[in-house]
């Protein structure tokens, strides 16, 4: 199906649950962007439980959003739980604009939902010509380490820079083995997942994925994932007044009330210490590490976000197809007000 008319059926779904035209618009724009990067986890199957949160009235379709300036730097939003596509995309643009007047914007974000990709947001500043972090946390997911029980989300750690080529360096990755989106495509299509990436509720390794989303994830390198997990938990969490320390409502299973996600996004200008120097720089980074004798079966070194990138443009002409039972969900979807 051709690109602009996903995105005009997805925008009428939310424009159906009360969202306003503009931010339909962007909760549309980035879930067909999921599914553009070959992110199907993270796209159109999420769209259900969007809607379904908004009817049980854990996410506030009508946010009023609040930025409170802190510094010509800093700046603290509360997304009055709105979808976390929204307040995230306003949370990223303060933080450049913020970046491009004094060299560095931190924004911290409060009361908002799942954001999606944090790819999605590093790619706006990159863009601009400017390096950044994201940062945000999720529900319970990965069991800290020595512990039985899941408590950290697959929290993803984002850190994104120009490098002067077309193909900017995006490193968007989560701490657990694999992301929870794929475990639940997983589940629904009744498909395997790896051993050794999850352990049933018993504390066994299971390649069940409906075990696994009962049992716990496993963090990326034992206790290091495990600690990058919890530094994610505080930066997004703590620091923000968002929910943290495992209180991050699952959106598919926990309808009790708004989810409280954090986010955290730091953007700088990639010249404040090299001067321009800094794109010869990283060209020169990238050579180096792209000319290494590679491993049997390596053609090439690629470097994070440009094998993503290619996936997009790829999509982007060719379009993408939409499962059955997603296309089910849509129609119902539509038809419900
Ligand atoms: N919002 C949330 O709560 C949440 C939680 C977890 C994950 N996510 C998102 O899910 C997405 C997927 O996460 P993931 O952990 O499955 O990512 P992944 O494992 O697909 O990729 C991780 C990183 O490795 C890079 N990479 C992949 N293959 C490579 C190769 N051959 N050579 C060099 N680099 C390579 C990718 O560009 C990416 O930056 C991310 O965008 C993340 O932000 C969101």
């Amino acid at each position: 199906m051709k690109i602009s008319n996903i995105e005009k059926i997805v925008k009428k779904t939310f424009l159906n649950f009360n969202l306003s035209e503009k931010h339909s618009k962007i909760c549309a724009k980035y879930l067909v962007k999921a599914e553009l990067v070959g992110a199907a986890s993270h796209g159109l199957a999420r769209l259900k439980m969007y809607c379904e949160r908004i009817k049980k009235k854990t996410i506030n379709p009508k946010a009023k959003i609040k930025i409170k300036k802190i510094s010509k730097s800093i700046a603290h939003i509360d997304g009055n739980n709105c979808i976390g596509f929204i307040s995230a995309d306003i949370g990223i643009k303060v933080a450049i604009k913020n970046a491009i007047k004094t060299g560095i914007g931190l924004v911290a974000v409060k009361n908002s939902g799942h954001y999606g990709l944090s790819s999605f947001y590093a790619e706006q500043a990159v863009k601009k010509k400017l390096m950044v972090w994201c940062f945000t946390n999720a529900p319970p997911a990965i069991a800290p380490y020595g512990a039985k029980k899941s408590l950290f989300g697959t929290n993803p750690i984002c850190f994104g820079t120009p490098t002067g080529n077309k193909t900017p360096f995006i490193l968007d990755t989560s701490v657990s083995m694999i992301n929870r989106g794929k475990i639940r495509v997983a589940a629904k299509f009744g498909k395997k997942i790896p051993l050794g990436v999850a352990l049933d509720k018993f504390g066994k390794p299971t390649t069940d994925a409906k075990k696994a989303l009962k049992g716990v994830q496993l963090p990326i390198a034992g206790f290091r994932g495990s600690g990058l997990a919890w530094m994610v938990d505080i930066m997004s969490g703590v620091l923000t007044g968002a929910n943290h320390g495992g209180k991050v409502k699952d959106p598919f299973d926990d309808f009790t009330g708004p989810q409280n996600v954090g986010h955290f996004f730091l953007v700088i200008k990639p010249n404040l210490f090299v001067g321009k120097n800094y794109y010869k720089r990283i060209k020169e980074n990238i050579k180096r590490i792209k000319k290494l004798p590679k491993i049997k079966g390596i053609k090439e070194i690629f470097y994070p976000g440009e094998r993503m990138n290619a996936r997009y443009k790829r999509n982007l002409k060719k379009g993408i197809v939409i499962q059955k039972n997603i296309l089910e969900d849509i129609k119902n979807l539509n038809a419900i007000k």
